[in-house]
């Protein structure tokens, strides 16, 4: 799905590019171009990288450790 009109950038190209470590709608700006022009999918790039952390997100394990008496 286009995501950005302005420079046909497509939600894949967005997924792509966050998991080369784009972060931000600012590092989507400088490698694709997205919200350069009316920026009117800044929104919608910003969730998809939102999404993008959140699925890729690494859980650390939780130690539970005996309350001592
Ligand atoms: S739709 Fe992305 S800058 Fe216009």
């Amino acid at each position: 799905m286009y995501v950005c009109i302005c420079n046909a950038i497509t939600d894949k190209q967005i997924r792509l590019a966050a998991s080369r470590g784009a972060t931000t709608v600012m590092d989507l700006t400088n490698e694709l171009g997205v919200a350069a022009g009316c920026g009117s999918c800044r929104e919608t790039a910003a969730e998809i990288l939102s999404e993008h952390e959140h699925r890729n997100r690494r859980f650390e394990p939780v130690v539970f450790t005996p309350a001592s008496a």
